[in-house]
């Protein structure tokens, strides 16, 4: 998919790049992004909106990839950016990103990252909780200043996905409950406070969602609570923010719909709810995250040592793992991969793909059909531009890789490899620990 493809050689290539050349030129494991995939997402978002005839805006969702160059990108595709800590902020104001078009997202603000927000003008707060919307109105009330605030909303949707990344449900840790009555309280609070500027509701149901169903039943409740709210408190949304969470396909048998296809279905029943109700239309704010890079990251890796177990099992290790995608040990999150410098030979064993970690749970992928893999060929498995790099961490002291971003046959490195200087950058050995007598 992509701009990917077998090349003569028989490798794969990636936005024009054969990834053995990268291997070389770059090490590995090395993420590699394919930026023309990850602009045409963006674009598909922007004109499926666009077409719909509603003000809006795409947020891309930092967390998925939060780095300077894909927030260069998202400005350039007139993105606006959700980031949720103040690393995230600080990244994307580095970048240059502009500050009216950061929305901040969170369940636990820091007093610390409200003022570094307030400081830098950011467009936008989504509260969470009640000690947040008081917390902000007071650090907001010291600079002198009036924010911009979506109440985060929990609608009691249940999306059919990963149950840790699940979030609309009233069992969360997230937002303020719909069905019990504390989102209205929410509203009537927000209301009174005199330094905030409530612009409407968010919600967001879950992630890897492939059914456009739960974001109609979301639009459904939202629109319902907007209604009630005009009439009873005579305050109007003008904002609609109904989060991320569009799947994407790593895996055979993963069946997400077209970008098109959700953001109209999301659009009409908007148009509908909103205009049967006889409300004005809102402006509609998403936050996709995975569906915007997911499928244009491909981690590239080393195969190393193996180990047959006759009759049981064949491993075979690479030189990453659950240090570069924790994605596997943390939901049995599935990926495919080929041997990518030899892309076009036939299958001829089923292999286990372990990592490196000092544990058993280090696995990336169970049962992959391969041609007989050597030591030194490449590995390339898909669909790691999302929650890989971004959740990556530094266990057994393993070097977080290098990102290059591939276009037109040029490869430019986005985040450099760690050093093994950077591993024990900020070690400290106390002074009294020195000391030999
Ligand atoms: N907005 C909010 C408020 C969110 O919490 C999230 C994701 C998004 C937007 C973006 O959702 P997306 O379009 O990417 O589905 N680490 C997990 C995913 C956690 C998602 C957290 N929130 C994983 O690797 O699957």
């Amino acid at each position: 998919h992509g701009t990917s493809k077998i090349n003569a050689q028989g490798h794969l290539e990636i936005g024009g790049c054969d990834v053995a050349d990268l291997a070389k030129q770059f090490g590995t494991p090395l993420y590699i992004v394919d930026e023309a995939l990850v602009r045409q997402r963006a674009r598909e978002y922007v004109e499926s909106f666009r077409a719909s005839g509603l003000k809006f805006q795409v947020a891309y969702a930092s967390k998925a990839f939060s780095v300077m160059a894909m927030c260069a990108i998202a400005e350039q595709e007139d993105l606006s950016l959700d980031v949720v800590s103040d690393g995230e902020l600080y990244t994307a104001l580095q970048a240059g990103f502009p500050a009216q078009r950061i929305h901040f997202h969170g369940n636990n603000k820091t007093p610390d990252e409200i003022n570094m927000a307030l400081d830098a003008n950011i467009g936008c707060f989504v509260v969470d909780n009640f000690n947040e919307l008081y917390l902000l109105n007071a650090l907001a009330g010291d600079k002198g200043k009036k924010v911009q605030v979506l109440l985060r909303i929990t609608p009691g949707v249940e999306a059919h996905t990963h149950e840790y990344i699940s979030t609309g449900q009233t069992d969360s840790k997230f937002g303020f409950d719909l069905g019990n009555g504390t989102a209205y309280l929410a509203i009537q609070e927000a209301a009174a406070q005199s330094n905030i500027e409530l612009l409407g509701v968010h919600s967001h149901i879950g992630s890897q969602i492939f059914e456009v169903e739960g974001f109609a039943m979301a639009v459904d409740k939202v629109a319902g609570f907007a209604v009630k709210v005009r009439e009873e408190l005579n305050i109007t949304f003008r904002v609609i923010n109904l989060g991320g969470g569009i799947g994407i396909r790593y895996v055979e048998g993963d069946t997400p719909l077209p970008i098109a296809q959700y953001v109209k279905a999301i659009t009409d029943s908007i148009i509908n709810n909103f205009t049967n109700a006889d409300y004005p239309l809102p402006e509609i704010w998403v936050e996709p995250g995975r569906s915007m890079v997911g499928d244009a990251g491909t981690t590239l890796y080393t195969v190393g040592t193996s180990k047959d177990i006759p009759g049981v099992r064949k491993y075979i290790a690479v030189d990453g793992g659950m240090t570069d995608n924790p994605r596997p040990a943390l939901y049995e999150s599935k990926y495919e991969a080929v041997l990518a410098n030899r892309a076009n030979e036939s299958v001829e064993e089923t292999v286990s793909v372990a990592g490196k970690c000092c544990e058993s749970g280090d696995m990336l992928i169970w049962d992959l059909e391969l041609p007989k893999a050597k030591t030194g060929d490449l590995l390339a498995v898909f669909c790691t531009g999302a929650y890989n790099y971004a959740m990556a961490s530094n266990y057994n002291r393993i070097r977080r890789p290098a990102v290059v971003f591939v276009k037109d046959g040029a490869a430019d490195v986005a985040v450099k490899r760690e050093s093994l200087d950077d591993i024990v950058g900020n070690d400290v050995i106390p002074a009294r620990l020195k000391q030999t007598s």
